[in-house]
């Protein structure tokens, strides 16, 4: 899949903004699977400094609600303002995992581009997400996962050292059975994105130290393990389970499921691995 926007992209604001495999190619590739068309109302959840919402607004007019946990709306903003976006993308701050601070029926469209994992692996946020969607509204995500299912501690010699549960990578079979359980969207599609290498190439090549601290885990082999899965799937139109069945709001996330959505920042994460790193403890997968 081509993704010409981002090849002829400024590369060193690029280089300056990734916060993981490059979420504009990412973003382009999905685009090109979605109904976008200019003046819709399109979510991106977890836009970290808004590369993919860039992308979404440049290249399909659409207006972008940017909302993100780590990186503050404020810096958002005057990056935005920065690039003649400041009325086509919305920054905002949102916890997904607390709130959810909008109207029902409101977006054409939720991107959530390289975040999802780290929120919705679990049975709780689809279902959460789906009444913000207008009826027949596409839902649409891209995570970095694996390319195989791997038994219960049976994670390959080269990613156990690096592994830490908050990863969430999973097969794209693994979201797709996810995601049918789910009666109030109809899946259109589950697919291994085409940029994984590049998108991940390009991360290592940003002078974030997290990418330099990734250089080491791709060169010890992992990165032969990793893909990208793609999900879309749009809102059933009439479809009780999505909308009447929902919990009241104050109720609306489930307490069970929610503690298992533990929304680590970087730098925790990063001790994470340290950690087991030093203890040379092994992972236990799932
Ligand atoms: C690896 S970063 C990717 C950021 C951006 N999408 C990109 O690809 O450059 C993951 C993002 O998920 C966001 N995130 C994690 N948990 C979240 C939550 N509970 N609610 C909203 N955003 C969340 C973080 O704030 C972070 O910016």
């Amino acid at each position: 899949m081509p993704t010409p926007f981002t090849d002829s992209y400024d590369t060193d604001f690029l280089m300056e903004t990734l916060m993981g495999p490059n979420a504009m190619r990412i973003a382009e590739e999905l685009a090109g699977f979605l109904p976008l068309s200019p003046g819709q109302r399109v979510l991106d959840l977890g836009c970290g400094k808004g590369i993919s919402s860039i992308l979404l607004a440049k290249k399909y007019g659409v207006t972008v609600f940017a909302a993100d946990l780590w990186i503050s709306p404020t810096e958002n903003a005057e990056r935005f303002a920065r690039l003649g976006l400041d009325s086509a993308i919305i920054p905002l701050s949102v916890d997904v995992t607390k709130d959810i601070p909008f109207a029902h029926h409101y977006f054409d469209l939720i991107v959530s581009v390289d975040a999802y994992h780290y929120f919705g692996a679990n049975e709780a946020m689809l279902p959460l997400l789906l009444p913000f969607l207008k009826p027949g509204g596409t839902m649409a995500v891209a995570v970095p996962g694996f390319n195989r299912d791997f038994p219960e501690g049976e994670l390959p010699e080269e990613l156990r050292s690096y592994w830490t549960p908050e990863w969430n990578f999973y097969s794209y079979n693994w979201w797709r059975r996810l995601w049918e359980k789910e009666p109030g969207i109809s899946m259109i599609q589950c697919r291994e994105m085409d940029c994984c290498e590049k998108a991940w190439d390009e991360w290592l090549k940003a002078p974030n130290p997290y990418a330099k601290a990734d250089i080491a885990m791709m060169e010890a082999g992992c990165g032969k393990y990793f893909n990208l899965v793609q999900l879309t799937g749009v809102k059933k139109i009439q479809d009780p389970s999505c909308e009447k069945n929902l919990p009241a709001p104050d109720k609306a996330i489930p307490q069970r499921s929610l503690d298992q959505v533990v929304t680590k920042t970087p730098d925790e994460i990063m001790a994470i691995r340290a950690n087991l790193k030093a203890q040379d403890r092994p992972p236990n997968h799932e």
